[in-house]
Formats: C-alpha cells, structure tokens, sequence
C-alpha cells in the first residue's frame, strides 16, 4: 500500500508517494537522489545512514519513510548551511577524521546535532553521542580531534 507524505529536506519542503514498507533512507537516496547519506548495514548497527529529524540523529535505514510525515530531516547535503555543520565539515577534514569517508556523513550530522545542543561536550559525551557510528578507518582519534577542534573553536570565539 501507498501513501502520500510531506516533510522538508534541507529547508526544502517535499511530498512523494511512497510504499508503506519504505524506509527514510530508501527515500532519501531513491526518490530524492540525496545519495550523500550511506547504505552500510542496514539494520541500525553502523550509522552510515545517519540523518536528523527535527535535529536528532536517527538511522534512517530502520526508520519508517510514512513517519517523517510533517517532520524536518536534514542529511549531509543540507548540513553546510548551518554554522554549527559547516564548522564540524571543515574539522573533519582539518583533522583528518576523514580516510575512505564512507562513515563521515554520519558522523558528521551526528556531531553537529552534538554540538548544536551541547557546545562545549565532555569527551565521555562525545563518545556517547557517537556510540552509534562505526569507522573502519579512522580508529576514532582523529574522530574525537576533530570534535575538539570545533569546541576549542566555539571556546575561543
Ligand atoms: S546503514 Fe543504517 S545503521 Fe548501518
Ligand atoms: S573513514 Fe572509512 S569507515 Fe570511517
């Protein structure tokens, strides 16, 4: 079965007809070609396709397209426009927290969604928030320096 939803992406509002079985993350990638959010696991364990709804990280590969009805998402592409996003895009690459860069998009939304709530996180915070994001690469150092480089920043401003 079909239904008809409305939510905004990016500041952008759209409707699309959707299977009911489709998740937020089939939409995103199939229907709108926002193909920044990745596909990895595909049951909530990697948090490749990480997403914000209403400004919190949520895996969009396990959560139900029909209920961001009304909602707002943001997904990598829009994250640049807040100050907040495109300071945590710019440490990400300062600090090298970025190697294959399958993970970043979701670990970038979910550090801005952080640091948006939280300015000046403790680094056991830091590593709370980010529990849901695996990296293969990194090995999270240059993860948590680039999460630091954004405080320190905020701090000195
Ligand atoms: S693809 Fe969604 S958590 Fe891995
Ligand atoms: S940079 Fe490759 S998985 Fe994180």
């Amino acid at each position: 079965m079909s239904s008809g939803i409305s939510f905004a992406v990016n500041g952008r509002g759209v409707t699309a007809q959707i299977d009911g079985a489709a998740t937020l993350l089939d939409v995103i990638r199939n229907d709108l070609g926002l193909t920044g959010t990745k596909e990895g696991c595909t049951e909530g364990e990697c948090g490749a396709c990480t997403v914000l709804i209403d400004g919190k990280p949520v895996h969009s590969c396990i959560y139900p397209a029909v209920s961001v009805d009304g909602h707002s998402v943001v997904t990598i592409e829009g994250i640049s426009d807040g100050e907040t996003g495109r300071a945590v895009q710019e440490a990400f690459w300062d600090a090298g927290g970025i190697q294959c860069g399958f993970c970043t998009p979701g670990f970038i939304v979910t550090v801005a969604a952080l640091l948006e709530n939280n300015p000046a996180p403790s680094e056991d915070e830091v590593r709370i928030a980010l529990a849901g994001n695996i990296c293969r690469c990194t090995g999270y150092s240059q993860i948590l320096d680039a999460v630091e480089v954004v405080v320190s920043g905020k701090e000195r401003a």
